[in-house]
């Protein structure tokens, strides 16, 4: 008969080595390299052994779609694309079909690109993806799609930010921004797009790069704001984040820190990238609404979150949400998180099992939050959703 003890002991053993393991994964979290590898995934490429330069295998017609370079500021050289609209590629059909596919070395001299460049009726969007991957990675190819149903002209352009696919470089928060605005300023003067026919999409960490590149447009003189942004499954802050994250959805990494709060705002003291979304939007928007710019600019803000994310909860939706418009208002109307829920609890479109949604509006801009039942993490960026939110940036 085996006493309790050689019974005990190996499972002991077990525990103890679980939570040895655990206590290392946590030190190895104040390591930089290591953190940029936990929260940029960069190196998870998902689409291995497939050639990003190869669009057709993500099942797009030859050439709808244009893999190009783009150098930034600092160096780095981003691996791209322009995707067509369908009704353009079918109306340039044989032109498209004749040109050499892969990789452009001058993105100027491609037929697409003149066809963005030459059409006063185009609309574009830069698009920021998520964590890991690429441009060909999972739900990507099918937003791409939904983003292009919106509305017959809409052209879309986007990186593999540095450090990701064959991107040169190394992520980290200011590179993510340089990546932003490189592609902002191809757009801009390159491609010589204005910016109200510019609207942005952005999906998780994606979104941090976009309110932060919008952030830093909207300060510059004279300031640049696009048409609208579209802001899917967006986090509050890194530290928020650290809370709630869970990998894969289902293992809920950092919780058993959070049951002590000191615990996990030290571990956050040790994290470089802080991606403060909620307070960056909320000083573009501020600024927006300062003497100095008031009424001449209008921001286009939408926010959308499925209740099923089991990633990024949308409660980090309802926390951006708050914030931007606590930026619209006075300092003696400022709401708490609980008196804006049930401001909004009266002002909601309910949808039944398509969720709901607020809409926020001032003299200087709109702010919508759509929380949908159904859509997860990624598979939302290619729902419907989506294509409702770009078309409506384009109707006002
Ligand atoms: C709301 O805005 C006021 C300024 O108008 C600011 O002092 C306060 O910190 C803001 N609160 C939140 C939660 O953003």
């Amino acid at each position: 008969m085996a006493s309790a003890s050689t019974v005990l002991k190996p499972i002991f053993g077990t525990v103890g080595a679980v939570v040895g393991l655990y206590i290392a994964f946590i030190g190895l979290l104040t390591i930089p390299t290591f953190q940029d590898h936990v929260i940029f995934l960069h190196k998870v490429t998902l689409t291995w052994f497939q050639d990003v330069s190869i669009p057709e295998q993500w099942g797009f017609l030859r050439n709808q779609v244009t893999p190009f370079h783009l150098t930034t500021a600092d160096g780095e050289t981003l691996h791209a694309w322009h995707i067509l609209p369908l009704d353009t590629y079918r109306q340039n059909l044989d032109g498209l079909r004749a040109e050499p596919t892969g990789l452009r070395n001058d993105i100027k001299e491609t037929l697409s690109f003149k066809l963005l460049k030459d059409d006063p009726s185009a609309r574009l969007i830069l698009y920021f993806h998520g964590a890991a991957g690429t441009l060909g990675s999972g739900f990507r190819p099918p937003s791409y799609r939904a983003i292009s149903a919106a509305s017959p002209n809409v052209h879309i352009l986007a990186i593999d930010y540095r450090g990701f696919g064959t991107s040169t470089g190394w992520p980290s928060e200011a590179g993510l921004l340089s990546d932003a605005l490189a592609l902002a300023n191809f757009a801009l003067d390159t491609a010589g797009i204005p910016p109200e026919r510019i609207a942005i999409f952005a999906q998780s960490l994606g979104t941090a790069v976009a309110i932060s590149l919008t952030h830093h447009l909207a300060l510059q003189s004279p300031p640049t704001l696009f048409a609208g942004h579209v802001l899917v499954a967006p986090f509050a802050n890194v530290e928020l984040l650290t809370e709630t994250y869970k990998v894969a959805g289902t293992v809920p990494l950092l919780s058993p820190i959070a049951f002590f709060p000191s615990l996990l705002a030290l571990l956050n003291k040790f994290i470089k990238p802080k991606f403060p979304s909620k307070d960056t939007l909320a000083s573009t928007i501020r600024h927006c609404h300062s003497l100095e710019l008031k009424h001449k600019t209008k921001y286009d803000l939408t926010i959308i979150h499925a209740e099923d994310d089991y990633d990024i909860p949308w409660l980090h939706s309802e926390i951006v949400f708050w914030h931007a418009v606590n930026a619209t208002r006075n300092e003696n109307d400022a709401y708490t998180f609980d008196e804006l829920h049930s401001v909004n609890s009266k002002r909601k479109t309910g949808l039944g099992a398509g969720g709901w949604e607020v809409e926020w509006r001032t003299d200087d801009g709109i702010i919508r939050e759509q929380i949908v039942k159904h859509g997860l993490h990624d598979r939302i960026m290619s729902y419907s959703i989506v294509s409702l939110a770009i078309a409506r940036i384009y109707e006002s």
